[in-house]
C-alpha cells in the first residue's frame, strides 16, 4: 500500500529530524498503539529508543514474557522490564471500591513510570501511542486508548512534563494504526488485539484483590481467549474477557462437594465502546468454555455468561 509506505517513510524522517541524537522513552503496554508507536520509532532511531514495560501484576497471563519475546527478541527493541507486582499488590491490599482501585493503580503506575524514566540518563523525549480519536476525546478517562495516557488521565498531570512529547500516531485512526503495524511487520494477531483497560485485572476481580485471585482469573481468561482464536471468533468480537466474582457457590466434582468462585464470561460487540451488545455465541462454544474453565482452573466451579447490553450495563464490571 503506497499510502502507508509513504506515511511510514515520512514519519520516520520526521522522527529522525526531531530527535537527532537524543534519547526517547516509551511506556510499552503490550497494546496495539504503544507497540506500533515503538516499532515505528525504533525504525527511525534504533537503540536511542528505550522502552519501559511495567508489570503491575494485573496483566493477562504471561503478558510480560510475551512482550519481551515479541518486541524485545523479535523486533530488538530495548525494553526495561519493571517488576512492580509487589508494590501494586501492597497498595491494593483490602481495597474493594472500584474507583478507589482505579485511582490507586493509576497513581502507582505514574509513580513507578516516573521513577524509571528519570533513571534513564539524558532522555529528552517521551513517546506515546496517542491516536487521532484520543486527540479528539482527550478529556475522556475511559476508552480503549494508550494505557499510559489513560493512566495519566486517572492520575492527574504527569511529572514527565519535562520531557518533550513524541506522538507519531496522532493523525491515525485505529484501523490505520493496525495497517501501519502490519506494514512494519508486526504479526496480524498482535495488531488486532482487543483493548485492555489501564487498571487491568484490578477491575475484573470484583472486590478486593489478592495474588490467588489474579492467578485464577489469568488462567480462566487465557482459556477463553485461546478458544476464541481456535474457533475464529476473536476478531468477530470487540472485547472479550473473564470476570471473577467474590461469590462462592456449591458444586460437585467426582464425589466431592466443592465450594468455589463463580466467574463470568463477557464478550461485547461495539464500534465505539459507548454502546455495545453481548456477543451471540453458539451454545456449543459457550458450553466448551464453561467445561474447560471449570475442569482446568482450580478455584472456579461455576460459569455465567453476561447477556447485558451497554447501556444500561457497562462492558467492564467495575
Ligand atoms: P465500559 O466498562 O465503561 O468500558 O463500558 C468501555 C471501554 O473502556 C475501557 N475501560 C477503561 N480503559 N481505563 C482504561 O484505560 C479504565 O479505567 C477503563 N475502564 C473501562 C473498557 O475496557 C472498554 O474498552
Amino acid at each position: 500500500d503506497w499510502k502507508l509506505t509513504n506515511y511510514i517513510d515520512k514519519t520516520v524522517a520526521e522522527i529522525k529530524e526531531k530527535v537527532g541524537d537524543q534519547k526517547v522513552i516509551l511506556g510499552l503496554s503490550g497494546g496495539v498503539d504503544s507497540s506500533v508507536a515503538a516499532v515505528l520509532i525504533h525504525k527511525a532511531i534504533g537503540n536511542q529508543l528505550q522502552c519501559i514495560f511495567v508489570d503491575t501484576g494485573l496483566l493477562r497471563k504471561d503478558e510480560a514474557e510475551k512482550v519481551m519475546k515479541n518486541y524485545g527478541e523479535h523486533f530488538h527493541l530495548n525494553i526495561k522490564l519493571i517488576d512492580a507486582k509487589e508494590r501494586f499488590m501492597a497498595k491494593l491490599k483490602g481495597v474493594s471500591d472500584p474507583e478507589e482501585k482505579r485511582k490507586i493503580i493509576g497513581n502507582e503506575f505514574v509513580v513507578v513510570f516516573d521513577e524509571e524514566s528519570h533513571k534513564i540518563e539524558g532522555a529528552k523525549f517521551l513517546a506515546q501511542g496517542t491516536i487521532y480519536p484520543d486527540v479528539i476525546e482527550s478529556q475522556s478517562v475511559k476508552g480503549p486508548s494508550a494505557v499510559i495516557k489513560s493512566h495519566h488521565n486517572v492520575g492527574g498531570l504527569p511529572e514527565e512534563m519535562d520531557f518533550e512529547l513524541l506522538e507519531p500516531l496522532r493523525e491515525l485512526f485505529k484501523d490505520e494504526v493496525r495497517k501501519v503495524g502490519e506494514e512494519l511487520g508486526i504479526p496480524h494477531h498482535l495488531v488486532h488485539r482487543h483493548p485492555f483497560p489501564g487498571p487491568g485485572l484490578g477491575i475484573r476481580i470484583l472486590g478486593d484483590i489478592d495474588e490467588e485471585k489474579v492467578k485464577i482469573l489469568q488462567e480462566a481468561d487465557d482459556i477463553f481467549i485461546e478458544e476464541l482464536y481456535k474457533n475464529n471468533l476473536y476478531e468477530k468480537v470487540s472485547q472479550a474477557f473473564v470476570v471473577l466474582l467474590p461469590v462462592k457457590s456449591v458444586g460437585v466434582m467426582g464425589d466431592e462437594r466443592t465450594y468455589e468462585y463463580t466467574a463470568v464470561v463477557r464478550s461485547a460487540n461495539t464500534t465505539d465502546f459507548m454502546t455495545a451488545t453481548f456477543s451471540k455465541f453458539p451454545w456449543e462454544f459457550l458450553e466448551n468454555i464453561s467445561n474447560r474453565i471449570i475442569n482446568e482452573v482450580k478455584g472456579i466451579n461455576r460459569i455465567a455468561y453476561d447477556i447485558s447490553s451497554k447501556p444500561p450495563a457497562t462492558i467492564e464490571w467495575e
